[in-house]
């Protein structure tokens, strides 16, 4: 475990990378960032591999993409795993899938947990092979009182779904009279969805050129910087993280304001 811990480390202590993480610290780093992770279908393809080698190669990218996170103090990391359309999908490409948590989990969650990062899922968990939902709750439960970056699945996550859902719970709670029309606001309805504990991602990434949000946090994105890229997802490296990072610190947000 320890070696892994050092080759982790050394991968951000190349002394440009370095350089760069301690310019960009020096500014305000987004406090939530997600990113649509799109690409692997592609980059498999152009290699001549199955669609699942793409996964694959885009699992070691969260591994990656993770430990830049949390190394420059990012609160949340909210990563688009699999859609509630994504099911769509043949039953092989979609059973590779979901073993990937199993295999990040097994093979990472020592370095996570070294790492003081916690895990935490959002989506529909009803779904998920038990095996998957397995993996995930194990990680969650042993990394709870870690206080560095969360490391946030978006795994059979769809946002009209969540929203819809959020209104049922709603008209429930306002006719058993817990909750008045008055106290309805935009701050209350946030708090009864998937997101409730985060703050919105002030950034979203989109890799692989497409320029679309995909059913992802519709509601939570209305005020976040968009970046987004034509690279491929199992091509997104670190300097991309922190190209996006610097562009988004020369952003200037507004909040409808002028
Ligand atoms: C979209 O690319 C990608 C997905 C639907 C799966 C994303 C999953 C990972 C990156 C691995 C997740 C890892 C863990 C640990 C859960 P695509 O298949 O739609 O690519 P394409 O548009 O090129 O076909």
């Amino acid at each position: 475990m320890l070696n892994k811990i050092k080759i982790w480390k050394n991968q951000n202590n190349s002394s440009t990378l370095r350089d760069k993480i301690e310019g960009i610290k020096k500014l305000p780093v987004p406090e939530h960032v997600a990113i649509i992770m799109d690409g692997n279908g592609r980059w498999a393809k152009k290699r001549a591999l199955p669609r699942i080698a793409g996964h694959h190669e885009g699992m070691k990218v969260v591994r990656k993409t993770t430990m830049l996170a949390n190394d420059l103090g990012l609160k949340v990391l909210t990563l688009y795993a699999f859609s509630t359309e994504n099911w769509k999908r043949p039953k092989n490409e979609v059973d590779y899938i979901m073993k990937l948590p199993e295999e990040f989990l097994g093979t990472f969650l020592p370095e996570l947990v070294a790492n003081n990062v916690q895990v935490k899922m959002m989506g529909y968990k009803h779904q998920l092979p038990k095996h998957t939902l397995n993996a995930i709750e194990k990680a969650m439960e042993q990394t709870k009182n870690n206080t560095g970056l969360v490391l946030n699945f978006a795994l059979n996550y769809g946002s009209r779904a969540e929203i819809l859902d959020a209104v049922k719970q709603v008209l429930n709670d306002y006719n058993s009279g817990i909750l008045k029309e008055t106290d309805l606001n935009e701050e209350a309805f946030s708090s009864y969805l998937m997101t409730s504990n985060f703050k919105d991602p002030d950034l979203l990434i989109r890799t692989s050129g497409e320029i679309r949000l995909s059913n992802f946090m519709l509601w939570q994105l209305a005020y976040s910087e968009f970046w987004f890229t034509d690279v491929l997802w199992p091509d997104f490296s670190e300097d991309h993280l922190l190209e996006a990072i610097e562009v988004f610190q020369k952003r200037q947000r507004r909040f409808g304001g002028i």
